[in-house]
C-alpha cells in the first residue's frame, strides 16, 4: 500500500507559467504534472496520478486560461476550471491531502471602486470568471483542508504572457495602443510561486484550521494595461531595446473582446499577509526580473 510521500508537492498545470514557476523555485520537492497524464477533464487521470505520486499536497495551478475562447467553449471551460477542481478536492479530502487552488480576480465584475476583499460577494461577468468562482465553492465544498487563491495579471519572463507580448510587440512597432482604462494588481508568476511555496511550508507544519479559505494573493500596487506595458517597454530598453515612439492609452470599447474584462479588479491582499505573514513584492520590480528573464531566455 503506498502512503503519502512526505516532501512530494504535486503541481498540476504542465508547462503553463505559474507551474513552471513552481518547478523552477521548488526543485525537487516538486513533480509538475500536465495533459495528459493529468487531465482535469478526465477524472480517471486524476485519481491515477495522486495513486501515482502519493504527494503530502496538491497545488492546482491548472485551469482554462482563454478567458475569450471560454465564452463559446464554455464544456471545456467547466470541466477545467469546475467539475475537474471539485474531483480534484474530492480525491483529496479522501486521502487527506491539503489542496492549494488558484482561482483569479475575474470572479469579480470591477465595478466596487475600491480593492476587493474576500468577503466581498463574487460578480463573475464571463464564462471564465463563472467557471472559476464556482470552482472555488466545489473545492472549499468537497475538500475542507483547501486554501484558494485568488491572483491576477500574471505575467512571466518565461511563457506566453502580456508583458512578453508587450516587450516583443515594442521591437517591432513604433506606435503602440494599450487600454489604459481597466485597473488590477499585476503578478509576477515566480512571486506568486515563492508566496506559494510559503503557504505550503507553513501547512506542512501542521495544518490549522484557520488556514482554510479564500486569500487574494497579487502584486504589490496597482496599474492599467497601459501602465503595465510602459514599464515592461521600459525595462526593455536597460537591455538596447529602443522605446517605441508613441504608446497610446486606449479606452475599452476601442480594444472590443468577447469576454468582458472587469474595469477595475484591484485586490486587497492584507488577508494573506494577517494569515501566512506573506505580502508580494511590488509588481513593478517583478516587471523588471520578468524582462530581464526574457531577454536572457532570448535566442540570440
Ligand atoms: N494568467 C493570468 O493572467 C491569470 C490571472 C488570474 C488568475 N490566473 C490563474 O492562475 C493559475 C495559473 O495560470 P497560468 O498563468 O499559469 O496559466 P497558463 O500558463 O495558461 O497554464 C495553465 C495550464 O493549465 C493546463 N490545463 C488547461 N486545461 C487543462 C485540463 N483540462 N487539465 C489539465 N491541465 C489543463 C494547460 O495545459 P496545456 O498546455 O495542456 O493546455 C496549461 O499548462 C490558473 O488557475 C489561472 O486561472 C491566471
Amino acid at each position: 500500500m503506498s502512503t503519502a510521500s512526505d516532501n512530494l508537492i504535486l503541481v498540476t498545470g504542465g508547462q503553463g507559467q505559474l507551474a513552471s514557476s513552481l518547478k523552477t523555485l521548488g526543485g525537487s520537492r516538486v513533480v509538475v504534472v500536465g495533459r495528459p497524464e493529468f487531465d482535469l477533464a478526465a477524472p480517471e487521470t486524476m485519481a491515477a496520478t495522486l495513486a501515482r505520486y502519493t504527494p503530502s499536497l496538491v497545488v492546482n495551478a491548472a485551469a482554462w486560461t482563454a478567458v475569450d475562447l471560454a465564452e463559446s467553449e464554455v464544456g471545456g471551460a467547466t470541466a477545467a476550471n469546475e467539475t475537474g477542481p471539485a474531483e480534484l478536492a474530492r480525491l483529496c479530502a479522501a486521502q487527506g491531502i491539503p489542496l492549494i487552488h488558484v482561482s483569479t480576480d475575474y470572479v469579480y465584475a470591477g465595478d466596487k471602486g475600491t480593492a476587493y476583499v474576500e468577503t466581498d460577494p463574487v460578480t463573475p461577468q464571463t464564462v471564465y470568471g463563472r467557471t472559476k468562482a464556482a470552482g472555488e465553492q466545489a473545492v472549499l465544498k468537497a475538500q475542507p483542508r483547501s486554501v484558494v487563491l485568488r491572483t491576477a495579471w500574471v505575467y512571466s519572463g518565461h511563457c506566453k504572457n502580456f508583458v512578453r507580448t508587450m516587450v516583443n510587440a515594442g521591437a517591432k512597432n513604433t506606435h503602440l495602443k494599450v487600454v489604459g482604462d481597466q485597473y488590477g494588481c499585476p503578478t509576477n508568476a515566480d512571486d506568486l510561486a515563492k508566496a506559494i511555496l510559503g503557504i505550503v511550508d507553513q501547512i506542512k507544519a501542521g495544518w490549522q484550521d484557520r488556514f482554510a479559505g479564500i486569500y487574494h494573493a497579487c502584486g504589490t500596487g496597482d496599474t492599467s494595461w497601459h501602465g503595465l506595458a510602459v514599464a515592461a517597454l521600459e525595462e526593455a530598453t536597460r537591455h538596447g531595446q529602443t522605446m517605441p515612439v508613441e504608446v497610446a492609452a486606449i479606452r475599452t470599447e476601442d480594444w472590443p473582446t468577447p469576454a468582458k474584462r472587469p474595469q477595475d479588479s484591484r485586490l486587497d491582499c492584507s488577508k494573506l499577509e494577517r494569515v501566512f505573514g506573506i505580502r508580494l513584492p511590488e509588481w513593478r520590480d517583478g516587471v523588471a526580473r520578468a524582462v530581464d528573464e526574457h531577454f536572457a531566455s532570448k535566442p540570440a
